[in-house]
This record gives structure tokens, sequence and C-alpha cells, in this order.
């Protein structure tokens, strides 16, 4: 048996190097309420509280050393005050997607009659299942190529209580271009797809680049809007007349994006910064 407040000490001498104290003594909160069920309050009220099975606590603490991220350690994150279930094949969900979903809430909640939604590049299902926690009006649709993101997408619909119907394929795919007949176009379409140029890898931080989904996150240097202009290309035979397209996008391409949006003749054409003042998402109106 070992006092939980040495363990606390020790994250905090062998991860000071990697992260500040504030985000040291988050990390050892949340294990310490996951693997003891001993939460904050309660080590602040019983500072000599002792755990047995150290093995597992000073586990995640190697991986958090070699540069894991903590929702990956946990095998969950939060996510628009919902709880997902995250591995190796899905993308964390962002702070900066959870605006994004906040954004067409707000534009379908006083929806009265039934609408439909499809979300491309679904990933652990976050914008998914979330509009369809908070849109009981929604039908919601979500298509990803990776089976195994899939899997995880689904376990986290039922986790939430929601239904969500999971389509598997590559976007890119041009055999496609009519995933559904006529009269069951898309009231809105969203998507968060890979937006990071190959270029970019430099400044992005060791612990995304070695943890998460390449295929999540990259785009060739070449084509970085490819993903964006397939899916406007598709919005032509799948979205309803006035249906809304919404993106999460990368934050130097905002202009780009605008003009994508133009070619394609979507009106009402609004670009939105998200908390850190950067080009963020953007929606469109299919006329
Ligand atoms: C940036 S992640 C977004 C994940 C999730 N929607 C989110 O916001 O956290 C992009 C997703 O697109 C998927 N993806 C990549 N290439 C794809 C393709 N060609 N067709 C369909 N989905 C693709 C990846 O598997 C990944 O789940």
């Amino acid at each position: 048996m070992r006092m939980l407040r040495e363990v606390q000490n020790t994250f905090q001498t062998e991860l000071h190097a990697m992260y500040p104290k504030k985000e040291i003594d988050n990390f050892f909160f949340m294990l310490a309420e996951a693997y003891y069920g001993i939460s904050r309050l309660k080590l602040a009220l019983e500072s000599d509280v002792k755990i047995e099975n150290l093995e597992i606590i000073l586990n995640a603490l190697d991986l958090l050393k070699k540069g894991k991220p903590i929702q990956y350690i946990l095998g969950e994150t939060e996510f628009f005050g919902l709880l997902f279930k995250v591995n190796a094949h899905v993308l964390i969900p962002r702070p900066e997607t959870e605006e994004l979903v906040d954004w067409i809430i707000a534009a379908f909640k006083d929806q009265g009659s039934e609408f439909r939604v499809l979300d491309i590049g679904t990933g652990s299902g976050c914008i998914a299942v979330s509009l369809a926690k908070n849109l009981p009006k929604a039908k919601v649709y979500a298509l990803d190529v990776s089976n195994k993101a899939l899997k995880m997408a689904k376990q986290n619909a039922e986790l939430n209580n929601v239904e969500v119907a999971f389509i598997e394929d590559n976007i890119l795919n041009p055999c496609h271009t009519e995933l559904v007949s006529a009269s069951h176009k898309f009231d809105v379409i969203v998507s968060n797809p890979p937006y990071v140029r190959l270029q970019e890898k430099a400044l992005m931080k060791g612990n995304v680049l070695n943890n998460e989904p390449h295929v999540a996150l990259f785009v060739d240097d070449d084509d970085p809007l490819l993903f964006y202009k397939t899916i406007c290309e598709f919005s032509k035979a799948n979205l309803k007349e006035n249906g809304k397209l919404f993106f999460e996008i990368n934050e130097y391409l905002g202009h780009d994006m605008i003009d994508l949006l133009k070619d394609y003749n979507f009106k009402d054409i609004e670009l939105k910064q998200d908390i850190f003042k950067k080009d963020r998402m953007i929606k469109g109106v299919f006329s």
C-alpha cells in the first residue's frame, strides 16, 4: 500500500519537463478517479489515503512520459458534455469541433419537422452523436473510410443512447456520386475532414504526430482542399436545395474556402473564427 499523495509527487517529478504543473495534476486526478474511484475532493479531505495496485497508475505515468495522450490512456474523453470512447484509430475530439457542433445546433434547434444530416469523416462519431443527442428531429448518418473508426463511433452512439446510421465508404471514390436517391437528399452535410498539410507537420506536437491516426489528419500539400472540393461536388447530388453545408477548416485556408464555396454556387457563405480567433469553420447554403 502506498499513499496516493506520494504518487502525485512522483507524477510532478517525472513529468515536469514535459507539461505545466497544473496539467500534470489534472492527469493525475483523472487517473486516480478512473483507476481507484478517488476524487480530487476526497484526496483533499483525506490526504493520507492509500492505494493497492500501484502498477496501473505507474504504467499510465510511463505512457505519459512517452507522449501518449491522456485520452488514449484512459480510453475516453468528454465532448460537448458527453462521454466518448477513443482509441488509436480515431482522432481525439477537439474543443474547436465543439464550436462547430454548437453552430449547427443553434441553426437547427427550432426545426419542427424531421430533417436529415450527414457527417462525413465521423471518426469517434463525436459530431454525429452530439447532433443526434441535441437535435431530436435530426435523422443522422455518419460516414468514414475506416472500419475501425466506425466500430468506435457505433459504440459511442450506443453509449450515448442515440441512433446514427453508419456508412463505410471512401468519400474520394468517384464512383458514388449519389449516396441517396433524390427523394432522400440531406438537409445538412457536415465534415471535419483531414486538413493538415504535410508541410505543417513540423509545427505539430510530437504527441499528436506519433499517436493520432494520420489518415484523420493529413492531406497532400499539392491539393490541400481535396476533401472540401470532393464534398462540395458530392453535395451537388446529395444536398437538398437550400440545404446547409458546414465544414471545420484549416485556419490558414479560410479565404480559399470562401472562393471554393462560391465556385460551387453556395450562397450566404459565413466564415467563423474559433475562440482563439482563428478561421476555423465555414458554412454555405446550397442553391
Ligand atoms: C479530422 S478527422 C475527424 C474525426 C471526427 N469527425 C472529429 O471531428 O473529431 C477526419 C476523419 O475522416 C476520415 N477519412 C479520411 N479519409 C477519408 C475518406 N477518403 N473517406 C471517408 N472518410 C475519410 C478519417 O478516418 C477520420 O476519421
